[in-house]
């Protein structure tokens, strides 16, 4: 198997044709950290795992231009007046189209093995400069949902770091969050060597 291959693609893409609601989405809020606009602000904007939108509905009038890309078509569906990216892969991409790259509550679905690849792909979406961005939350959470081929992988801060490092970003802020422990803020901007 390629190791740009995701993990149980069908199952998972059946599982979140039903699940991505925001009725699903249990004890996780819409963004409720600051945002600062000028991680946002008149830039392309790539959000990534949209489910029913509630973020998307947040940033989208701030970009100047927003997609959407998610495993699952039946998420792509409900945004017809974006661009959007069907993922069966994590292949990085040869064109870098964006200045910020987002995602909220998705780190914890991508599996362990999966997690540097996907966020190398991310890289690979991100204009080769300094003020690329991508800015995304963690969810603490680990397990499974029966047998329905959806492992959840928790992630530690630390691992966090490392797997941004390893992939090629600068964490530039971190907001741990007040609420609880399911949601700290992230924010990285692309590694350029100089010289
Ligand atoms: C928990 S929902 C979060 C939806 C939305 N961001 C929100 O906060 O309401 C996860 C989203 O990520 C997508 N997704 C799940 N696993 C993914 C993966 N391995 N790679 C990319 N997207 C994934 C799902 O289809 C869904 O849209």
């Amino acid at each position: 198997m390629s190791d740009v291959t995701i993990h149980n693609l069908e199952r998972r893409r059946e599982f979140w044709s039903v699940h991505s609601a925001a009725a699903c989405q249990g004890a996780t809020v819409p963004i409720d950290h600051h945002i600062d606009p000028a991680w946002f602000y008149d830039r392309d904007v790539l959000e990534i795992g949209p489910g029913e939108g509630r973020q998307t509905r947040i940033l989208k009038g701030m970009a100047a231009n927003y997609a959407v890309a998610d495993i699952c078509q039946e998420v792509l569906d409900r945004f017809p007046n974006l661009a959007t990216m069907l993922l069966s892969g994590y292949e990085p991409r040869t064109c870098p189209f964006v200045d910020t790259v987002t995602f909220w509550y998705v780190l914890h679905h991508v599996t362990r093995s999966e997690g540097l690849q996907f966020l190398k792909f991310v890289h690979s979406c991100l204009h080769p400069v300094e003020s690329s961005l991508i800015v995304f939350n963690s969810c603490r959470r680990s397990g499974g949902a029966g047998d329905d081929g959806m492992i959840t992988t928790e992630r530690s801060d630390r691992e966090i770091r490392e797997l941004l490092e390893e992939a090629g970003f600068c964490l530039k802020h971190y907001l741990k969050s007040q609420s609880g422990q399911l949601h700290d803020l992230y924010v990285a901007s692309l590694r350029i060597s100089h010289g």
